[in-house]
């Protein structure tokens, strides 16, 4: 069983399905503790009825980056994890933290990545007139949403969508496919070897309609 620290800044959609997907029994592991960095945030409450430690480590309460992340780095190894999982983790990382963690952390981004990394997916995807948009499981590495991709899910614009109907949407792709890559990363099934390059091992596929992506 993989232990994993989830880390949040909201409202935990992505961390409760993956509680749900262990719960479940289809993710072979269990959740050693949520840090967010903000407080009162609801993805907290979530971890809190679900049983899980919450850590609240504030990055206001540091000078710089570099001092934020080695708290939380100390505070995510006392937990000896062996998965990093960022769930709308509104922060961005050192090359340090990066580093400690490369080939075990994963995020979450909503869209089909390469495209439109950063803020502002959904409006970004429809002002470029866009017939698909989606989101993006990936191994984080030190380039900004970048880093080899492990599952992504596409889904059709719609002529009658906007930025919040897209949202929507995505989040429940999102929801699907986060737990998928967890459930294979705990099933020794994914991996990012030294040469940068996914290897998803087995017969496993992604369920219909997901696109597999490999870099
Ligand atoms: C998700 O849509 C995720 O893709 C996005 O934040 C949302 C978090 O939702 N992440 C990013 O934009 C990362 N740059 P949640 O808190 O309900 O899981």
């Amino acid at each position: 069983e993989k232990s994993i620290v989830v880390l949040i800044s909201g409202s935990g959609s992505n961390l409760q399905a993956i509680i749900d997907a262990i719960a479940s029994g289809q993710i072979n592991g269990r959740i050693a503790a949520v840090l967010s960095n903000k407080e009162g945030v609801f993805g907290l409450e979530r971890a809190q009825k679900a049983g899980i430690p919450q850590i609240v480590i504030s990055h206001k309460d540091f000078d710089d980056r570099e001092s934020f992340d080695a708290a939380m780095m100390q505070s995510i190894d006392a937990h000896n994890p062996d998965l990093i999982v960022l769930a709308g983790f509104m922060r961005i990382l050192t090359p340090e933290f990066v580093r400690h963690y490369q080939g075990r952390m994963f995020n979450i981004h909503p869209s089909l990545l390469p495209k439109y990394k950063g803020l502002h997916t959904h409006q970004r995807a429809l002002e470029a007139g866009d017939k698909q948009h989606g989101c993006t499981v990936h191994f984080v590495t030190e380039e900004l949403d970048g880093g080899p991709l492990a599952i992504q899910a596409p889904i059709d614009i719609l002529a009658t969508d906007c930025a919040d109907s897209l949202q929507q949407r995505i989040h429940r792709s999102e929801h699907q496919i986060y737990p998928l890559a967890v459930e294979w990363f705990c099933a020794d099934r994914l991996t990012l070897p030294v040469s940068g390059t996914v290897q998803l091992d087995g017969d496993n596929l992604p369920p219909e309609g997901y696109q597999f992506t490999q870099e």
